[in-house]
């Protein structure tokens, strides 16, 4: 039905995906509370509420949801109302909330004084819950606070009668320091709540061009056929931040970047780059094959690890520090169908470019019938996938073609893009957002389990251990970090974000 499909075809084609996906903007949905847990902090304000705001605008969340904002501060509506503000400033600017949505959004939001440690204020949330409780209405708990504070505040909701069949639990990185101390949270986690009822949240799995790797993969043939070591050369995915450590320098210090980063969202990208096709789009059928990836990453040599701190750090800091802030590494997966690609990740913060990628590098052709005609400079040119997942998300397949017009065979590289801005033309909602109402439809597709967390710990704790008393080589702001040879060596280079 596709074959000859032409422009308009094409242009068809999205205004009915559109149509489609305004009627499933709500299936699988019942009114749903969202309980946050931490509900004046950092998280809570900056992405919590702000993403649940976008939900209401778009009519997903409709005016039959309730949300409660639980803290230990008193805080009145109001105060409350202009914490939060600033951090949905984007919805008024782009003129998709009034003031009227504004304040029918506040009117679904409730504010409950909460002492998870001590227990002070389970009544009212007791209450809260129990108002409306009936066996379909799904109440998602939300733990926006520290992970020491998810025993207290499990225990609590227990103790309070609130773990019901229709109860979820939400929690987020960091979940552990390493591998014991995830072990223990998530022991801990397990006693009171099901495996089926814990949303763990890697907000990387929520954006949408990560999403549509596995649309990419596996709704397509013509990569997947291509997707193995007889045609991938090697495989680059690059995270890369202009921000430095900023007001986290405290929690950041404790962490770095491969805890920060690697052990989860870039951990998570190479699962989705790597992954066998699950028989079908399933919660459990995509984590079995991504857990797969995990257990079959080599443990990694130290000559295969890079870290770096941008050179301000120790300064912002006001200490001495050997907390890495930037990271590069060689991953090996052994596997029948990535044995000997290499797979090289880096991240880091203050760098030149925000930009995620993923680049992936097909192999030189077998045979060059254009040699002949002096057009050695395009040998060294592969074909490759550049899949950018932020920002201005979109493909590019870059390839060989000839130039146009008379001048004999003349070969030049050149690029198929498909920009997601450009073609869709429309806001891209937030990881938070869909991650949100994945929780409300009971959708797990989206969100580690435990065993998946456990497996990425096995990868990291060792690369930790190699890293003692390593010190960092500093970087210049502003650059790509250190210099290092882990491609070059291999007779590769980085390829780095492109500009926008
Ligand atoms: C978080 C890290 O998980 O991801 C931060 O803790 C990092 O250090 C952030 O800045 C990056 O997320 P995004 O969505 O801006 O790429």
């Amino acid at each position: 039905m596709v074959d000859n499909m032409t422009g308009e075809q094409a242009e068809h084609g999205i205004a009915d995906a559109r149509e489609a996906d305004m009627k499933s903007l709500t299936k699988g949905l019942v009114p749903s509370d969202y309980v946050i847990i931490g509900g004046t902090g950092d998280l809570a304000l900056r992405k919590i509420l702000p993403a649940l705001f976008w939900r209401y605008l778009d009519g997903q969340i409709t005016a039959d949801y309730r949300i409660a904002a639980a803290s230990r501060h008193e805080i009145s509506q109001t105060e409350y109302a202009d914490k939060l503000r600033p951090f949905c400033g984007d919805a008024f600017i782009s003129g998709r909330a009034s003031e009227d949505a504004w304040n029918a959004f506040l009117s679904i939001i409730t504010m409950i004084k909460l002492d998870v440690a001590s227990g002070d204020g389970s009544a009212a949330l007791a209450e809260f819950v129990g108002e409306r409780s009936d066996a379909e209405r799904p109440v998602i708990f939300y733990l926006a606070i520290a992970p020491s504070l998810f025993g207290a505040a499990t225990g609590m909701l227990k103790s309070s009668g609130l773990v019901t069949a229709q109860a979820r639990l939400v929690v987020e990185k960091p979940l552990g320091h390493d591998g014991a101390s995830s072990r223990a949270i998530n022991a801990e986690l397990a006693e009171i709540f099901d495996e089926s009822q814990i949303y763990r949240i890697d907000h990387y799995l929520g954006k949408e061009t990560v999403q549509n790797l596995m649309a990419l993969r596996f709704a397509n043939v013509i990569f997947e056929t291509q997707w193995n070591n007889n045609h991938i050369d090697h495989v680059q995915i690059t995270v890369a931040e202009t921000v430095g450590v900023g007001d986290r320098a405290g929690y950041y210090n404790s962490y770095g970047a491969i805890r920060d980063m690697v052990q989860n969202h870039l951990l998570q990208l190479v699962c989705l780059v790597a992954m066998e096709p699950p028989s079908f789009f399933d919660a459990d059928q995509v984590r079995d094959e991504k857990l797969r990836v995990l257990r079959a990453v080599r443990p990694v040599d130290a000559a295969d690890i890079i870290c770096g701190q941008y050179q301000e750090y120790a300064g912002e800091l006001g200490q001495d520090s050997d907390t890495e802030t930037y990271v590069a590494m060689k991953l090996a997966i052994d596997n029948w169908r990535w044995a000997g690609v290499p797979f090289f990740v880096r991240t880091g913060k203050k760098l030149s470019h925000r930009a995620s990628e993923i680049v992936i590098t097909f192999k030189q052709r077998p045979h060059d019938i254009f040699r002949r005609n002096g057009n050695d400079a395009i040998d060294s040119q592969p074909n490759r996938l550049i899949i950018r997942l932020q920002p201005s998300e979109g493909l590019r397949l870059q390839l060989i073609s000839k130039q146009p017009g008379p001048g004999g065979m003349r070969l030049f590289p050149s690029e198929l893009n498909l920009s997601f801005d450009d073609t869709f033309n429309e806001r891209l909602p937030d990881a938070y957002e869909r991650l949100l109402m994945d929780t409300a439809r009971g959708n797990q597709t989206l969100f580690m389990r435990r065993d998946e967390v456990l497996a990425a710990w096995d990868i990291i704790d060792p690369v930790i251990d190699q890293l003692a008393g390593r010190r960092p080589e500093l970087y210049r702001s502003g650059t790509m970090g250190p210099a290092d040879n882990l491609l070059t060596r291999d007779g590769h280079h980085w390829i780095d974000p492109y500009d926008d």
